[in-house]
Parts: C-alpha cells; sequence; structure tokens
C-alpha cells in the first residue's frame, strides 16, 4: 500500500472512454491496487493488473460496506468512469465512507470532451444530468432559458430527441443543439442540428449534449 494511501478509499476518473485520456497519476495507482472495484467496461481497460477485480453493479450499497472494511489491510481503487466529482456514484461514497477515508483522482469528464470536440468554452456554461433521472424537465427548461449554454448529460431514455422535443414544448425555439456520441470511442459522432431536426435524431450509445443560444 502507498503510505500516503494507508486505510483510503482511492476514486479514480477513467474518463471518456479511451485509455490514452487515463491520466499517468491514475495509472499509476491502478496497478498498485489490490482491489479493483468498477463497472464490466472499466475493469476490462485493466486486464494485466494483478488485482481482485470486483464488479459494481447494483450491488454498490452491500460493496460499499464491505470496502469500508477491506481499506484497512487492502488497497482499494474504486474506478469511476469521467471525473469522479461529475455526476457519479464518487458522490455517495464519500458520503458514506466520509471526506477523509476517500481519495479522489480526478478524470476527463465526456462533458469536457463534448466542450473540446465543438470548440466551446465551459467556462460560461451550465450543467446537469438526466441519465437515470425522470421528470426532470421543468428542470431543463429553466436551465435553458436562463443560460446560454447547457451541458446535458443523457441516457437511453432522455435522448437527444426527447431533450429537443421537451424545449420546444416550452416555446423555445432559438437553440442549436450539439449531439456528442460515443466520445473518444470508435464510433465516435459529432453533430449539430437545430430543435426541430434533433427531434428526429436517432443515437446510440452515451452522448452529452450541448443546448446554446443562437
Ligand atoms: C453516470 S454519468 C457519468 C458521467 C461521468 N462522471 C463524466 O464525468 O463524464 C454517464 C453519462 O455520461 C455521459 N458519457 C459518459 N461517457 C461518454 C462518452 N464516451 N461519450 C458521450 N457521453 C458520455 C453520458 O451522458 C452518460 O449517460
Amino acid at each position: 500500500m502507498v503510505e500516503s494511501y494507508k486505510n483510503k478509499i482511492i476514486i479514480v476518473g477513467c474518463g471518456p472512454g479511451l485509455k490514452a485520456y487515463i491520466s499517468p497519476k491514475a495509472l499509476y495507482t491502478i496497478k498498485k491496487a489490490d482491489i479493483l472495484v468498477g463497472s464490466r467496461r472499466l475493469l476490462k481497460l485493466f486486464p494485466g493488473v494483478d488485482a481482485e477485480k470486483i464488479l459494481l453493479e447494483k450491488n454498490y450499497r452491500v460493496l460499499v460496506k464491505k470496502i469500508a472494511d477491506w481499506r484497512f489491510t487492502k488497497q482499494v481503487v474504486i474506478l469511476v468512469s469521467g471525473d469522479p466529482c461529475f455526476f457519479s456514484y464518487a458522490k455517495m461514497i464519500v458520503k458514506k465512507m466520509g471526506r477523509e477515508s476517500c481519495t479522489i483522482i480526478p478524470g476527463i469528464s465526456s462533458i469536457q470532451l463534448a466542450f473540446a470536440a465543438v470548440g466551446e468554452s465551459w467556462d460560461d456554461a451550465c450543467f446537469m444530468s438526466l441519465h437515470g433521472r425522470n421528470n426532470e424537465y421543468e428542470k431543463l427548461v429553466g436551465r435553458v432559458r436562463e443560460y446560454g449554454k447547457v451541458g446535458i448529460l443523457t441516457d437511453h431514455k432522455n435522448t437527444p430527441a426527447v431533450i429537443a422535443r421537451q424545449i420546444l414544448k416550452s416555446g423555445i425555439l432559438e437553440r442549436r443543439m450539439f449531439i456528442c456520441e460515443n466520445l473518444s470511442l470508435p464510433e465516435e459522432r459529432i453533430s449539430e442540428t437545430d430543435l426541430v431536426s434533433a427531434v428526429n435524431v436517432k443515437t446510440s450509445g452515451s452522448a452529452v449534449v450541448i443546448i446554446k443560444k443562437y
């Protein structure tokens, strides 16, 4: 166990998908792990790492209790997609374990990559996630009305087309939509459209949407 990480759980940001986006510090920490916890996709990124690999699925509440014990004898590293401090289960882990028991190594967020892909700054943007959320359309419309740029995490239910439909329903028309699918992966696709056309856009895989005022 690296001395500075003694008794700590390390939460590592693994970036948007492509391994090249993972920082050297994150890779070093992953290589030193005794136990690696993560989704199937993230665990698969590290076939050569000689750690016990534990799949994180819907079992996370039970798992977090086990991790709380393991951390005193083993180096536990939890893999998170993108950046741990941006809409991830790191929030829940830190809340349950306490800030002093966790170390977070940042990663490149899908939202950073999306803004880079379309050449827009994100220092003047507002962000929200519709990933796994129900009926947050009022909040969505409020954000779009208030901010010139909104970065949104989507999912298979709250797709870019559904988002466009909800914004149009509120009477807002004058916005561009950037759709950033499967960022950094071989199936990456970046497109720009108006809201009316976006209603018919079919997407697949993970996507980030940026809504921008004309
Ligand atoms: C649970 S959130 C995790 C966000 C993550 N912590 C981050 O910083 O990117 C998952 C959502 O992130 C977005 N996402 C993650 N990876 C992506 C990728 N490679 N391309 C496009 N969107 C991605 C999608 O909106 C997906 O539904």
